[in-house]
């Protein structure tokens, strides 16, 4: 961790907008709302429930879990899970949520070291985290190389790549999210985000331009995820829906809008 006077590394910043008491349903489509959860959650079995029918057993490494909401649901599809947190209080809360439960290992990471090379594990799981990382690439290569022969890899809760999408997408996209934070009253703050991200300016001291890296920036390209991925995986699906904030704006967005946000399932690890 960075002293004060040194510009924050990013797991200064990530700990900044998820420190103690941080909300993670606030603000999280695939948290709030139960046609995006489901989805998600139908994705988890169907990953650890395939990969323990080949290799009888699911070690899954899980990076950036928060509050462990989704590791719930790993853990009740079978899998041993290894949680990691760049958030030192967010790794405690994990602590002490699974402190009965031995198939559950929490490591605080602040530096994003889940990349290097350890033990193989038979599943990475990344659900709402790559858009967090500048070199989102880099680290999905990296973390596939950590997956076992036969083992998986999953990302949820994306933005899609914005050089890819329509003008009319992202309007639809953005307008959502300044109803919300409207209804929110953080009208203000949302507005001169948007302001700063729109004339390119980025402050790398300032964790709202640094924590939702690529929202702030170009999204992520899924295309490029499924290239990277193919290499070392004999199926990769990318899936792509609606997503927002408000639960009216989702529920109209879900039949009428195009979609904003993607998962991706790579199966079958060379
Ligand atoms: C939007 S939250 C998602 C939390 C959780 N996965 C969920 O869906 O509820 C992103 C989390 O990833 C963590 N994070 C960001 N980059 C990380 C990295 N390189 N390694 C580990 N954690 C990271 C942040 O601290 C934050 O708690």
């Amino acid at each position: 961790m960075s002293s004060i006077l040194d510009q924050p590394s990013m797991g200064d910043l990530q700990q900044c907008g998820h420190g103690a008491g941080h909300n993670y349903a606030k603000g999280s489509p695939h948290i709030l709302h139960h046609s995006i959860r489901d989805r998600l959650v139908q994705r988890i079995h169907q990953m650890v429930g395939d990969v323990m029918n080949r290799n009888g057993r699911c070690r899954v490494l899980e990076v950036g879990a928060g509050h462990g909401c989704f590791t719930d649901h790993l853990l009740a599809a079978g899998a041993e899970v290894e949680v990691t947190e760049m958030s030192a209080p967010s790794a405690e809360f994990l602590r002490h949520r699974f402190r009965h439960n031995r198939k559950v290992v929490v490591v605080h990471d602040p530096d994003g070291d889940a990349t290097r090379a350890g033990d193989p594990v038979d599943a990475v799981v990344c659900i709402s985290v790559l858009h967090h990382i500048p070199d989102y690439l880099g680290t999905t290569g990296k973390l596939a190389g950590r997956v076992a022969p036969g083992g998986a890899f999953l990302s949820f809760q994306d933005p899609l790549w914005y050089p890819r999408r329509s003008a009319l997408s992202m309007a639809l996209d953005r307008g959502s999210y300044l109803c919300w934070r409207l209804v929110q009253g953080e009208f203000r703050r949302g507005l001169s985000t948007r302001i700063r991200r729109i004339s390119g300016t980025y402050d790398e001291a300032n964790p709202s331009d640094m924590v939702e890296y690529h929202v702030v920036r170009n999204g992520v390209d899924e295309e490029a995820i499924r290239s990277c991925l193919a290499a070392s995986f004999s199926a990769v699906d990318v899936e792509r829906y609606w997503s927002t904030q408000s639960c009216v704006l989702q529920a109209m967005g879900e039949r009428f809008f195009p979609a904003s946000s993607f998962g991706i399932l790579a199966r079958g690890r060379i």
